[in-house]
C-alpha cells in the first residue's frame, strides 16, 4: 500500500558505464531507473543518449525514467520514447510548449514529467500542473552528480503541494540532486514520493541495502505524513 507511494530511482550517471549490466542487476531491487540525458548546452556536462538507453531497457526489467536536461526536448523527446523510456521528464526552462509535449510524450503510452532548476519557481507550474503525470523539483543546479542538497528545496515541495492542492491533482513528486539516506526522510515529509539517488546508491557497495534504507526512510516519513 504504503510502499506504492514511494519509488526509488538510482541515477546510473554514478554508475561505472563499463560495466553497465552489472551496475543495473546491483539496482534490480529499485522502482525506476533514473537516467540523465545532458546535452552541454542546457547543462555544462555530456552524458549519454538514446542509443544507451534503448541497451538498457534491454538488459533490465526496471521501468526508465529518462531526465532530460537538454536545450531542444522538442527535437530529442521522440528520440527517447522510441528508445522506450517509461517516463520522459523535460525541462520548463528549455519549453516554451510544454503542453504540446506532454500531450506528445503521452500519446506515445509514457508518463510525462516537467521539471524546474533550483531558481524557477513553482508557480512556473502553474499552467501544465494538470497535465503532468509528474514534476521533478531539482534540488541541485543540474550537470554534475556529487553535489550538496540545497535546502530551500524543502520548502518549493511544500509549495507544490499546496498547488496540487488547490488544483485537485496529485501527479509524483520527484526530487533529485543530494539526496541520501541523511536527508530523505526530511524530502519525503515534504511532499517528494519519487527519489533519486545516484551517488546515494551507487557510492554504496551493497546497493539493495542502500535502495531499501531510502525506501524505509522515505516510507517512515510518508506514515507520520498520513
Ligand atoms: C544532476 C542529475 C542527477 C544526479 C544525481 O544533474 O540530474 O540525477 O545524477 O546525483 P546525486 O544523487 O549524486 O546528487
Ligand atoms: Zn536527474
Amino acid at each position: 500500500m504504503l510502499d506504492q507511494d514511494v519509488k526509488i530511482a538510482p541515477s546510473v550517471l554514478a554508475a561505472d558505464f563499463t560495466r553497465l549490466g552489472d551496475e543495473l542487476e546491483s539496482i534490480a531491487s529499485a522502482d525506476l531507473v533514473h537516467f540523465d540525458v545532458m546535452d552541454g548546452h542546457f547543462v555544462p556536462n555530456l552524458s549519454y543518449g538514446p542509443k544507451i538507453l534503448s541497451d538498457v531497457k534491454r538488459a533490465t526489467s526496471v521501468p526508465v525514467d529518462a531526465h532530460l536536461m537538454v536545450a531542444n526536448p522538442e527535437v530529442q523527446v521522440p528520440w527517447f520514447l522510441e528508445a522506450g523510456a517509461d517516463i520522459v521528464t523535460f525541462h520548463m526552462e528549455a519549453q516554451t510548449h510544454a503542453h504540446r509535449l506532454c500531450g506528445l510524450i503521452r500519446d506515445a503510452g509514457a508518463k510525462a514529467s516537467v521539471a524546474i532548476n533550483p531558481g524557477t519557481p513553482v508557480s512556473a507550474l502553474d499552467a501544465i500542473i494538470t497535465e503532468v503525470d509528474m514534476v521533478l523539483v531539482m534540488s541541485v543546479n543540474p550537470g554534475f552528480g556529487g553535489q550538496s542538497f540545497i535546502d530551500g528545496t524543502l520548502d518549493k515541495l511544500r509549495e507544490l503541494r499546496a498547488l496540487c492542492e488547490r488544483r485537485h491533482v496529485s501527479p509524483m513528486v520527484e526530487v533529485d540532486g543530494g539526496v541520501s539516506a541523511a536527508n530523505v526522510e526530511a524530502v519525503a515529509a515534504a511532499g517528494a514520493n519519487v527519489i533519486v539517488a545516484g551517488s546515494g546508491v551507487f557510492r554504496c557497495d551493497d546497493r539493495a541495502a542502500a535502495i531499501d534504507e531510502l525506501r524505509q526512510g522515505a516510507r517512515r516519513a510518508l506514515a507520520r505524513r498520513a
